[in-house]
């Protein structure tokens, strides 16, 4: 039966409503999370529109809202004129779409988690599409898809298929982009969007962050702020090809887009099959970006990373203690000092495996999974037993979606790899993507985890490494017909695979690695524990890494490690006590070789990870507070509450020499008012002096501590400081 009402109440945990046929009278379909509301309407055409995204508002002003002629989901091919969320060719040859209203359903998706399903049909074609919102109430995240399926007798060739199409009626619209490089990736730039499009845009189909990422804010009448003003922050959940088109119109509204990338990716969708989309994930608030970020972070800890609710372990990676140049001996001594120096797990990374072409650098033996038997006579079991004699896990490297042309795997298979017939194979780092696309492919790359695990029962972490993009893109698998499905069917295979691998794999830590940070996306991160996002470990370049990618992960996964000076990458020196303030504001792990540390060093660094230990808890789980942006102060600070809000731990970090001395104020934030707290200072320098000591154990309720803030001067470049704050 369908409704009468004016509108419907959303908040009934069970199946409220299911619709089946269209009334002339108003129909509002709100999306609504603990404080925030998305409202559709059907209008007297049958179209929808979506008329309102923000703050709850009471359901008994819904008809009040000024509703716009904006299609919910624009189509190509009828009276729109805007950028298409959709666009299919039927086997007629007609190119166009024409969605009216068909019937709605709102029902329980889990705990605090409602899914509202709107369905709409073509006028005349058996074509439909679905969109879907799951509404996770208390992060007061939206996560949308759509699902496009049709009963024609012949496939409809799909050209654009987005995720979502969000419409916004304001004064103005500033655009917080995320872009960078491999060592420089995820800087900060907000720009006013002026009228016509703004793309955001990935066509790399693997590797698909390498130049830009999938995540942004959108500030509403004003430029963003930390803790006001409203935002909406959003990413596309996709590993693949992506797109976020901002399109400002003659009227000054705004559209924006979001989806897979529709560049060279037409899809033929056969009947009765269903083309689902990837999920764009969006929160808002009106208290700044702040907020944005804690939505996402609680959000990603219960839905978005695998077991978000564990401890991250420390670990410590040979990578830029060895790079290719180790042997069995180097390694043992390494583990013994990661245990000595207090490390949970050691991380064999490249160059463990190859036989006819050993993996001696990066020109050959990719693909070739099997233990060099030169540098580790005795295989990887007798490290992973030297790991456990030394009471630390073992981890390894792997990159099972690459290939070197120098390889046994490419000699067998040349027609496993993405690339063109007639076309020299081009190259990234001497090597090729195998073509995921292929099931026979999928199971190899299954089978290169499944065997280096059964054979080694005592691997507890995986780091999956991916480093090149793809060009040349052809598959051999594809028909001649269908090679514009690459870029998505890639996708569906690289998740069929780790599909696959959790089911059999549950208790093994996976680290999602993509030459740096290639690839961080929410819909890979369900199935990994944590993220390396930059090859760049220098901490002056990683505090501004960190911060940007923060935005939307959580520290809890961000791998941050501390790494040699003068660093490899940049070349700069920085003391280790700011290197190791830098990694524990995140999920501490070291890339350096232990013996070429000073004993002092040593002794430093054990202790700062004992210090770390006291501190993860909170890191780890508590909500992320940003007191001075790096990008916009020469100090810069931020902060971590307690859930309970019994213990915080600030960080904060002097990035340029201040000759009379740096006295920016904390401002603390997040903290209860009424509570006292006691400051601490931890992992102290022991040879330098603070300016902190006269604070240094003192007892400040938290009204003051948000109100009047720490001050304390800091003066030299590279003065760090980490405070804890305790409640009783
Ligand atoms: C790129 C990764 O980001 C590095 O940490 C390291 O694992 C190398 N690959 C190894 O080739």
């Amino acid at each position: 039966m369908f409704p009468t009402k004016k509108f419907f109440l959303l908040g009934i945990l069970q199946v409220l409503f299911a619709a089946t046929a269209f009334s002339e009278n108003e129909v509002f379909i709100p999306v609504t999370t603990a404080n925030n509301a998305l409202v559709f309407k059907v209008d007297n055409n049958h179209k929808l529109r979506q008329c309102y995204y923000g703050d709850k508002l009471n359901p008994s002003d819904y008809p009040s809202i000024q509703v716009s002629t904006a299609d919910a989901f624009p189509t190509f091919g009828t009276s729109n004129i805007n950028e298409a969320a959709l666009r299919a060719v039927h086997a007629d040859g007609n190119t166009s779409t024409e969605l009216i209203f068909d019937s709605y359903t709102t029902e329980k998706a889990g705990d605090g988690v409602e899914l509202t399903t709107i369905t709409l049909k073509d006028t005349f074609f058996p074509f439909l599409v679905k969109l879907c919102f799951k509404a996770y109430q208390k992060d007061n995240v939206i996560e949308q898809w759509s699902e496009i399926r049709h009963t024609e007798k012949k496939p409809v060739m799909l050209y654009n298929f987005a995720s979502s199409h969000l419409f916004f009626s304001d004064n103005n619209y500033y655009l917080t982009q995320f872009f960078g490089n491999w060592a420089e990736e995820m800087k900060m730039e907000e720009v006013k969007l002026t009228r016509g499009q703004k793309v955001i845009e990935s066509k790399l189909g693997v590797r698909t962050n390498s130049f830009a990422h999938a995540c942004f804010y959108l500030s509403l009448n004003g430029q963003a702020q930390e803790n006001a003003g409203k935002v909406i922050g959003g990413t596309l959940a996709w590993p693949g090809t992506w797109n976020l088109t901002f399109d400002v119109d003659q009227l000054n509204n705004l559209h924006m887009i979001s989806g897979i990338n529709p560049y060279a990716s037409q899809y033929s969708l056969k009947p009765n099959t269903v083309f689902k989309t990837p999920s764009f994930l969006y929160t808002y608030s009106s208290e700044g970006t702040g907020n944005v970020s804690r939505n996402f972070h609680r959000w990603a800890k219960q839905y978005g990373i695998y077991r978000g609710d564990k401890t991250r372990t420390t670990l410590l990676n040979n990578w830029e203690a060895t790079y290719f140049n180790f042997n069995e001996e180097v390694l043992s001594n390494i583990i013994k000092d990661a245990s000595n120096m207090g490390f949970e797990l050691f991380l064999l990374d490249d160059g463990w495996f190859g036989d006819k072409h050993p993996r001696n650098d990066d020109t050959q033996g990719l693909g070739d999974w099997m233990v060099n038997k030169k540098k580790l006579p005795n295989g990887l079991g007798y490290l992973v037993n030297e790991a456990t004699k030394n009471k630390i896990k073992f981890g390894i490297w792997l990159e099972p979606e690459m290939v070197n042309p120098k390889s046994e795997l490419y000699e067998k298979h040349p027609d496993w790899v993405i690339g063109q017939p007639n076309r020299p194979l081009d190259l990234q780092r001497n090597q090729l993507i195998l073509d995921l696309s292929n099931p026979k492919v999928q199971e190899y790359v299954y089978s290169v985890i499944d065997k280096t695990l059964s054979e080694n029962p005592g691997i507890a972490y995986i780091k999956w490494d991916c480093n090149r993009y793809i060009t040349n893109s052809g598959s051999y698998f594809e028909s001649p017909q269908n090679q514009s499905h690459l870029f998505i069917d890639y996708v569906h295979g690289f998740f069929t695979v780790l599909d696959k691998v959790r089911a059999k794999y549950k208790n093994v830590s996976m680290m999602l690695c993509s030459g740096g940070g290639g690839r961080i996306d929410y819909a890979t991160l369900p199935y990994f524990d944590e993220f390396w996002i930059s090859d760049n470990t220098d901490a002056l370049d990683r505090i501004f890494i960190q911060w940007g990618t923060t935005q939307f992960f959580p520290a809890m996964a961000l791998a941050s490690h501390v790494s040699a000076c003068p660093n490899g990458i940049t070349g700069r020196t920085i003391p280790l006590k700011f290197r190791f303030d830098v990694a524990m504001s995140a999920k501490l792990g070291m890339d350096l070789q232990p013996k070429d540390m000073s004993p002092e060093d040593k002794e430093f660094s054990k202790k700062a990870i004992q210090e770390y230990y006291g501190i993860r808890g909170i890191v780890q789980f508590g909500d992320l507070y940003r007191l001075l942006s790096p990008y916009t102060n020469t100090r810069t600070a931020l902060m971590y509450v307690a859930e309970n809000k019994n213990e915080a731990v600030v960080f904060t970090y002097l990035l340029k020499k201040t000759i009379t001395g740096n006295t920016q104020p904390l401002i603390l934030n997040g903290l209860d008012p009424q509570k006292t707290y006691t400051v601490t200072e931890i992992n102290k320098d022991p040879k330098s002096y603070s300016w902190f000591s006269p604070l240094d154990g003192k007892t400040f309720t938290g009204e003051f501590l948000m109100k009047y803030g720490l001050r304390f001067t800091m003066y030299n470049e590279y003065d760090s400081k980490i405070i804890k704050l305790t409640s009783k």
